[in-house]
Parts: C-alpha cells; structure tokens; sequence
C-alpha cells in the first residue's frame, strides 16, 4: 500500500496536463470511477483497522493534492485560451486622447499668417540681449526707467547682458543689416521684472511689427493696423488710435479696437466700449539712423503687442496665469480651435 500510494503521488507530481482535453484525462485517470484514487480507496477499506489510520491520511493528503491541482491548472490554461485565438476584432476601439494648441499658440499663428498675407516676414531673434538693441538703439535715454533693475531682469552689468523686454530688439538687428524696404514681424518671449497677478505676469509673449520703406506714412499704419483688427476680431470691428508715447516712435499711439459689446459697455472693456490692443507709431528717425538706414530718404512704422492680452480679449480669459498653469480642463477648452 505504501508503494502504491507513493507512485501515484509521483505521477500526480509529474504530470502536467497542457490544455483542457489533457486535464479531463488526468481528473479520470485519478479521480475517476475507475481511477488511481478510487482505486486505492477501494484497497483502503480491506485494510485491518490499525492501519487505516495511517494511510487514510496519507490517501486524504494525496486525493486534496490532486484536486488543488485540477482547479489551479484549469485557471491557467483558461487564462492562456482567452489569447489563444489573437485580438477579438469586435471589441470597441479605446478612444484616443488627443491633445489641443495652447491658446497663445492659436492666437500666435493667427496674427503671423494675417501679417503673412500682406508680405510681411517673420524674424527671431535672441531673448538674451544686451543694452544696445533693447535700449540704446532705440533712442531710451540713460535714466529711463525700464534700465533699472526694478523693471528689467539683468545678468550682467558692464557690460549690460539682459532678458529682453520686447522684441524691437529683433527689429533692431534686422534693420541694422537689411536695406529698404523691410516688411517684418517679429514674435517671441519677453520678459519684465513684474509681480505676478491675473493681469501681469514676469513672461510673456509679443508680435512686433516693422515696416521702412520709401514714404511710408502714417495713413499706411492705421490702414495696416484696421485690416489686422477686421481679420482678428470680425470684419465689423472699428479701431481708433489715441496719441501716446514710446521713445522709439514719433508720433506714438495706441490702438483700441470695438468692444463685442457692441459700445453698450460690458466688464470686459471696463463698460467704455474699447478694448486697448496694441502700441505703434513711426519709426523715431534717431532708430534709423542708429540702425544705418538714411532717415532722409526712409520713413517707417511700428507696432507691437502682448499675445497674451489679445487672447484673454479674444477668448475671455479672466487670468492669465492660466496660461502658465497647464491645467488640463483650461487648455482643453481649445481642442478643436486650430
Ligand atoms: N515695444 C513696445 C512695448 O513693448 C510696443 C511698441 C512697438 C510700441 C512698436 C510702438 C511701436 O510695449
């Protein structure tokens, strides 16, 4: 008896059935009515009383052995089948997630392909910049505040190395090396030594625009800047220019466009029915001449304007931290707007 049952826990050891056919014959070869364990049950009976013990619970260990190894190999193997057959063609298709532009983004290449239409170019330049083509080619005065160290970020003095704080310092260098007539826009990153809050932020983005030609007035500007504004914000869009002041254009203005409201007033402009857009005015011929371009025979406009704020106009935007916080339920807003 001890042999028997110890051969049939070998077999049962060794045996391992590969798939659902081979585990129906190892459940029948020992569990079955006439199997190895049914078998050995029927030797244990004819057994004299004082063995019983012993080998009941060595046949009990065996048939717990066998059974634990049926169940567990029929997990496996149903697990293996469900892939046996490849992919199920019918199940649905996971969604995919796509992502969408950020809305400086969608504003960017829609003011540069407005400017595009009408010849204008696209320039870059470097966001580290020295005092020359931020400031003193652009007629700033020495004791002009966006020197100081409060307005602007410096990395070194003396010399002077510097974020730029707009990007006239790329007009600066394409004047400084191309003849008339210059048609050119220039965006990038700025940045200004500025608190940060719903309405200002340290970075930000620019479009700044150039044109120096042979009598170019100032008619030429505001006929540019009205096509611009219909293209951006609708083709019932009216702009109005009041006098400023910068120290690189003369005269200098700013421009307003009408608000959606229509001029009934709402919160977005402040109920006054204008929206302040962008800055802009002739080329200051002290710039021309410092970029070597003869301001006798050329004359040239300029604007520039914050991405950032045309956006928050644009979409109603109420903080334009958001556009730096890459909080997925903001940006996902814009899915869909290309
Ligand atoms: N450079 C100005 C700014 O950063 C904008 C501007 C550009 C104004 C060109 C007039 C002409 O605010």
């Amino acid at each position: 008896m001890e042999e028997k049952i110890k051969q049939a826990a070998e077999r049962a050891r060794t045996v391992t059935p590969e798939n659902a056919g081979e585990l129906e014959q190892f459940r029948i070869d020992f569990l079955g009515r006439k199997g190895i364990i049914t078998g050995l049950f029927d030797d244990f009976r004819k057994l004299p009383p004082e063995e019983k013990k012993h080998y009941g619970k060595k046949l009990n260990e065996l048939k717990s052995y066998v059974q634990e190894k049926i169940s567990e190999t029929g997990r496996l193997i149903s697990a293996k089948d469900e892939y046996s057959d490849g992919p199920d063609m019918t199940l649905p298709a996971r969604q995919l997630q796509l992502g969408s532009r950020h809305p400086i983004s969608i504003v960017r290449k829609e003011i540069i392909d407005i400017f595009s239409r009408i010849g204008f170019t696209i320039s870059e330049g470097p966001e580290i910049e020295d005092d020359w083509h931020v400031f003193s080619a652009l007629n700033f005065p020495p004791e002009h505040p966006a020197r100081d160290m409060q307005d602007t970020f410096f990395i070194s003095r003396m010399p002077d190395i510097l974020l730029r704080t707009h990007t006239s310092s790329v007009q600066v260098r394409v004047m400084e090396k191309t003849t008339p007539p210059i048609r050119t826009i220039s965006p990038g990153r700025v940045f200004r030594n500025e608190a940060i809050s719903a309405r200002s932020h340290c970075i930000f983005h620019q479009i700044e625009g150039l044109y120096v030609d042979e009598n170019v007035s100032f008619a030429d500007l505001k006929q540019t800047l009205e096509y611009f504004a219909r293209e951006l914000f609708g083709e019932d869009t009216r702009i109005r220019l009041r006098p400023s002041f910068f120290p690189f254009t003369e005269p200098s203005g700013e421009m307003d466009v009408s608000c959606r409201c229509g001029g009934q007033g709402c919160r977005l402009c402040k109920y006054t029915g204008w929206l302040e857009v962008l800055g802009c005015g002739m080329v200051d011929p002290n710039v021309l001449g410092e970029c070597h371009i003869d301001p006798e025979k050329y004359t040239g406009f300029a604007f520039g304007m914050g991405i950032e704020r045309i956006a928050l106009l644009k979409y109603d935007i109420k903080d334009i931290r958001l556009y730096f916080e890459n909080d997925i339920r903001f940006l996902r807003q814009f899915s869909g707007t290309v």
